[in-house]
């Protein structure tokens, strides 16, 4: 477990002061000026050595990412844009720094943007997180009056401009593309990659977008170096992180741990246990909507981290663990997420415009136990054309959690059907 030394996120519970004197007293805004003088090779060599992966769900190396960016931009600006628009269901990390740590952020922001050329920043914030919006311009206020921000921030020679850009509340804005779209004015849909925003991103100029978690952990790897944090999980999973549970959990949270520790220890030591005790847990979504539920026998087992998630079918994606006990029709979850994705499809490509609909509308029966038992493998089916054919990861994140639950409910899909054919299953209370 854990210890308190070795935790990035000191106030992630809000019990402390979280202003800028709260955040120094902390340890937070220490030598950054003499890290940014460190240059941007180095950081983006420290970076890549602590073997951070990308905290927003694909998990792709933050370190690497940075190096993508041109040290020759002819001219144009470069743009660091931080995705804070936090919205996969489930999800609530994000959230908590932005209210109880949001120097975290702001210090990250600056050293990352000089590590990618960067003169100025944008955080798109989540539409519904007002009060996340108040905390984070309040903290950024604070640093432009100490001269933290704003020209040669922090006496680092660096000048550093940082905005706050709110959303309207659409799911696919937290696609990185549509969330350029957004902010620059327009309608948020997807565009194709590559090109990937390294090469043309925000106004068609170099930019790189990051979840908030990566950005924030990024100034305690620089202090205390890259084997620190590589110490923590294992290879090619390093580092510690935030995770959280909700739904079954006796007590839900949000908290900081060692990556690659056993999903069990985690739910025993920080959610107080399954309600009901272990053998009352029927499922887990390990991290968001979109990851493949895995049934009690794997959660036995589990380890969360990217490769035990990516071996066993599923993935870690946010690590925001959705619990569910014997007490849930997992049918019925997994039909809601359907619902879910199939409105928040943007309808740009026709997998994902009409593949969304079809596969709501056969949960939809599915549910009410009201199919043909040969549906189950056609819906199979559906969900393998839409999985890599869309132009955005929402097209698989409407296929996973349903190829999940064929591949390790089936038997209760098929039950239900049978019941209902039988006249043995009373109405469904699906809406
Ligand atoms: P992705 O794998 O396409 O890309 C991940 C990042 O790596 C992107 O920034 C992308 O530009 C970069 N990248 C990937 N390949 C690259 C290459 N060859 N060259 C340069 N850059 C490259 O995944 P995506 O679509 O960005 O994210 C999907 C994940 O997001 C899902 O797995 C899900 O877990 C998560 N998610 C999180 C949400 C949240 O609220 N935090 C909401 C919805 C989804
Ligand atoms: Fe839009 Fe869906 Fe295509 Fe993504 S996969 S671009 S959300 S239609």
């Amino acid at each position: 477990m854990l210890k308190d030394q070795d935790r990035i996120f000191t106030n992630i519970y809000g019990m402390k002061d979280r202003s800028l004197a709260g955040a120094k007293a902390r340890g937070h805004w220490d030598g950054t000026a003499k890290i940014i003088k460190n240059g941007r090779d180095w950081i983006i060599d420290q970076m890549k050595a602590s073997g951070l992966r990308g905290r927003g769900g694909a998990g792709f190396p933050t370190g690497l990412k940075w190096s993508f960016m041109p040290k020759e931009t002819d001219g144009r600006p470069a743009y660091l844009v931080i995705n804070a628009d936090e919205s996969e269901p489930g999800t609530c990390k994000d959230r908590e720094i932005m209210r109880h740590d949001p120097h975290t952020l702001i210090e990250g922001a600056l050293i990352a943007s000089f590590a990618i050329g960067a003169n100025n920043a944008y955080i798109y914030i989540r539409g519904e997180f007002i009060r996340e919006r108040e905390a984070l311009q309040a903290a950024i206020d604070e640093c432009y009056a100490d001269g933290l921000l704003g020209k040669n921030a922090c006496k680092s020679g660096w000048d550093f401009d940082l905005y706050l850009h709110h959303g309207a509340g659409a799911y696919i804005c937290g696609e990185e593309t549509a969330l350029l779209e957004s902010l620059e004015g327009k309608k948020g849909m997807p565009r194709m990659k590559p090109p990937f925003p390294a090469g043309a991103g925000l106004y068609g100029c170099p930019t790189t977008v990051n979840n908030v978690e990566s950005i924030a952990v990024a100034p305690t790897i620089l202090r205390r170096g890259p084997e620190w944090f590589s110490s923590f999980g294992r290879p090619n999973n390093a580092g510690t992180k935030l995770f959280a549970m909700s739904g079954h959990v006796n007590t839900p949270c949000v908290f900081e741990e060692e990556m690659s520790l056993p999903m069990r220890e985690l739910i025993e030591k920080h959610g107080g246990g399954i309600r009901g005790g272990w053998d009352n847990l029927k499922a887990i979504i390990p991290g968001g909507a979109s990851c493949p539920v895995l049934p009690k026998e794997m959660c036995e087992d589990a380890i969360m981290d990217f490769d035990w998630m990516r071996e066993n079918r599923s993935s870690m994606g946010t690590a925001c663990m959705i619990v569910m006990d014997n007490d849930t029709d997992v049918i019925k979850a997994i039909w809601r997420l359907s619902k879910f994705f199939k409105h928040e499809s943007c309808g740009q490509c026709t997998p994902c415009r009409e593949g969304t609909g079809w596969m709501a509308r056969v949960m939809d029966r599915l549910v009410r136990g009201e199919a043909e038992i040969e549906e189950i493998d056609m819906l199979f089916d559906v969900t393998k054309q839409v999985e890599g054919h869309t132009i955005c990861a929402l097209g698989d994140a409407a296929a996973w959690p349903i190829q999940g639950l064929i591949r390790h409910f089936r038997e209760e899909i098929e039950d239900r059907i049978k019941a209902n054919k039988t006249g043995r299953m009373g109405a469904m209370a699906a809406e």
